[in-house]
């Protein structure tokens, strides 16, 4: 196989598309090699809308934050016309990356090194010294514009400027979140956590995607949702998952948080590439996961939790450490997968599809990227 950008032709093959269609999952190396780590940078996380924060980080003019699409690094910034910009986060002078910070509030964006200053359009404003060089015109090195687009209170951008508006990739989704009864317009984050988990970002999205482990892994999750009912649904770019909630849970008998009040049934989202979103039953509360690959066995979780003004501190606390816990298991799930994907005594394995089917729809998702990217050689 030829790595970086060379080609995957050899792996790209009709018996594996069929396969997978059979219900048989990627080879190991697809998780362990680092050719395809760098293939799907370039493939999928250059190109596709990914989930990058909320628009209240962004409130006012001036503020900003930093934060990353697949290995692009960007900050993302209200100018002082009100309007939302990203840019990728690499000074024009020698390429350091601009601003280090998480977020803050700024008139101008500065950069740490040399201190060449941009204006929050992105524009050069002066770079020190400049007096000095004939003929240097701050118009030729403004920073790379990339597109940033809102679905209410969430933000995505994507490096790709042909990508087709984010509004395709949502498709149906904010019409089945609307459908839950969760209120965006009353949503704020409250709690963010990461999680470094030693695992490739497609064992991470796979464990996501079905519930099969959940009576063996996760009992907290059981006493909660009723999993005779729990239902998987697949669209264009994304799929859905979810279930009622269980008798005893109903009755309060569960020693879960309080779900007395709001939405009734957990509501479970995956989007392409890396994005899930998860409606618990209950008071206003959505918790926002990001899988942000840092290597080919190496996935940075982020979650944000948001909760409506209505939750008070300790339903939010409550309800962080029952996903917390849920989360703490999962990881010892994704790390044993890749320990299990990198021993040389696996190849390929067999999907449950009446309880996996999550799973085939996302590997596919992954095929038809590199295969695409491929026919476009
Ligand atoms: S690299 Fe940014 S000012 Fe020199
Ligand atoms: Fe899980």
């Amino acid at each position: 196989m030829n790595t970086g950008t060379g080609t995957m032709a050899a792996h790209i093959t009709s018996a594996l598309e069929e396969a997978l269609d059979q219900g048989y999952t990627f080879p190991a190396t697809w998780y362990t090699d680092p050719a395809f780590y760098t293939a799907e940078r370039q493939h999928i996380f250059r190109r596709c809308w990914q989930y990058v924060g909320l628009a209240e980080q962004v409130a006012r003019p001036g503020d900003f934050f930093t934060c990353a699409v697949g290995s692009v690094p960007l900050v993302i910034v209200r100018d002082e016309t009100g309007e939302l910009r990203a840019f990728a986060n690499v000074c024009r002078h020698r390429g350091s990356q601009l601003v280090l910070e998480e977020s803050g509030c700024r008139k101008t964006l500065q950069c740490h090194y040399h201190a060449w200053t941009y204006n929050l359009d992105g524009s050069l404003r002066a770079a020190p010294g400049m007096k000095d060089e004939p003929g240097f015109d701050t118009r030729a090195f403004p920073l790379a514009p990339v597109r940033i687009e809102a679905w209410g209170p969430w933000l995505f951008a994507t490096p790709d400027r042909a990508a087709p508006p984010l509004a395709s990739l949502l498709g149906e989704l904010p019409g089945l979140v609307a459908a839950t009864g969760l209120d965006l317009g009353t949503l704020r984050r409250r709690v963010r956590r990461t999680y470094e988990i030693a695992a490739n970002w497609k064992v991470v999205v796979d464990n996501y995607l079905e519930c099969y482990h959940c009576p063996v892994a996760h009992p907290g999750f059981c006493d909660l949702i009723d999993l005779s009912s729990y239902e998987v649904r697949e669209y264009a770019s994304f799929s859905t998952q979810g279930g009622q909630v269980t008798a005893a849970a109903r009755a309060g008998s569960a020693g879960l948080y309080d779900i007395s009040q709001g939405v009734r049934e957990g509501f479970y989202a995956y989007l392409w590439p890396n994005f899930t979103l998860n409606i618990y039953p209950g008071p206003g509360n959505v918790s926002l996961n990001l899988f942000l690959p840092l290597a080919v066995d190496r996935t940075l979780a982020i979650y944000d939790y948001c909760f409506a003004d209505v939750v008070s501190e300790r339903e939010e606390r409550d309800f962080v450490r029952f996903i917390d816990q849920v989360q703490e298991e999962d990881i010892v799930l994704c790390e044993s997968v890749q320990r299990g994907l990198s021993s040389g005594a696996f190849d390929q394995g067999r999907l449950m599809l009446s309880r996996e089917r999550g799973l085939r729809h996302f590997q596919k998702l992954v095929y038809r990227s590199l295969a695409e990217a491929e026919r476009e050689r």
